[in-house]
């Protein structure tokens, strides 16, 4: 069969790949263009998708053969669930491999906000680091403050683990509040969203995006917080009013933030980058050799299991196609 992989994944898993179906590739370190990945999918079966595509009506109306799509990604907001599984293709994504990647991110993000480990490294680059003084670069401190993490799913779980390191106070939200048992061992309480933000220091975002978390943060949200508080998002950019964060972080309505992800990605909102107080990163959360490898072969798992006619590991929709073995 023919299969079609938008983005550059490791040479052992496309070997395997290759070795049962005839693969193109995206051979560069950037997303396939609009046009170019409409006209690929024209002949294919399979697709291995990245986040940065955007799978939707018109393009698998422009893949009629479709009969698989895997996602190298957990998050799967750039396809269209509803569409495939109206046209009977299974979509499937890669949780789980990189869970501990991105909560590890996480806690990057959170100490160069707070300790301005990115502000140190530009003035010694400067030249400009003549003397130690006393209160110079000072921070704030991690350990021993409240996080509070909104959206307990696999990443935030990981990201509670590593909060009991640094001896903090964790509190959450989730849509649905989690069993008694979990909250023990992960050591967590729960709180509605708005006590969240008035008694957390720092506020990490680890929701999925769907339209009931697109813009969960906004105006009122960053009006909730503590003056000194510091937000993260390793999540997915539109979960924040990007315009409102700017206009927050600007006029010190909250002290900070340390993002990896972008409402308009790639386009940053105008603004973001003049702040000093903001640590940005490209999306970077799995970015790990160890962490893109298992994410690709978890993908290319899942597309060779569709393509075979069975029910994909990570399928997100054989449920409603009446494919799930459970
Ligand atoms: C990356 O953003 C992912 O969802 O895996």
């Amino acid at each position: 069969m023919k299969i079609l992989i938008t983005g550059r994944i490791p040479e052992s898993v496309l070997a395997d790949l290759k070795s049962e179906h005839e693969v193109e590739t995206n051979p560069y370190d950037r997303p396939m263009a609009r046009a170019d990945l409409l006209a690929a999918v024209k002949d294919k079966d399979g697709l291995l998708a990245m986040v940065t595509d955007r799978i939707d009506r018109e393009l698998l109306d422009r893949g009629p053969k479709l009969r698989m799509i895997a996602n190298c990604a957990v998050g799967y907001d750039n396809i269209d669930l509803a569409e495939a599984t109206a046209r009977k293709i299974p979509v499937s994504n890669t949780p789980g491999v990189l869970t501990d990647a991105t909560a590890d991110l996480t806690f990057g993000l959170i100490l160069a906000v707070a300790r301005r480990i990115l502000q140190g490294d530009k003035r010694v680059r400067a030249g400009e680091f003549r003397h130690w003084a006393p209160l110079l670069f000072l921070g704030t401190e991690v350990h021993g403050k409240t996080l509070g993490i909104v959206g307990l799913g696999k990443i935030g779980q990981a990201v509670a683990k590593r909060a009991r390191g640094f001896s903090m106070r964790v509190l959450y939200h989730n849509r649905r509040r989690r069993e008694q048992s979990t909250e023990m061992d992960l050591g967590v309480d729960y709180r509605d969203l708005p006590t969240l933000l008035g008694e957390s220091d720092f506020v990490s975002l680890h929701v999925p995006l769907s339209a009931e978390t697109r813009h969960l943060i906004a105006a009122e949200e960053l009006g909730l917080m503590k003056r000194s508080a510091l937000l993260f998002n390793v999540s997915r950019g539109p979960v924040v009013d990007e315009k409102a964060l700017v206009e927050a972080l600007r006029s010190r309505t909250i002290a900070g933030a340390g993002l990896d992800v972008y409402e308009h990605e790639p386009a940053l909102t105008p603004g973001l980058t003049d702040l000093d107080n903001v640590v940005l990163l490209p999306h970077v959360g799995s970015a790990t050799i160890e962490t893109r490898t298992a994410m690709a072969r978890l993908a290319a798992e899942n597309l060779l299991a569709g393509l075979k006619g069975e029910v994909p590991p990570n399928c997100l929709n054989c449920r409603e196609l009446g494919r799930d073995r459970r």
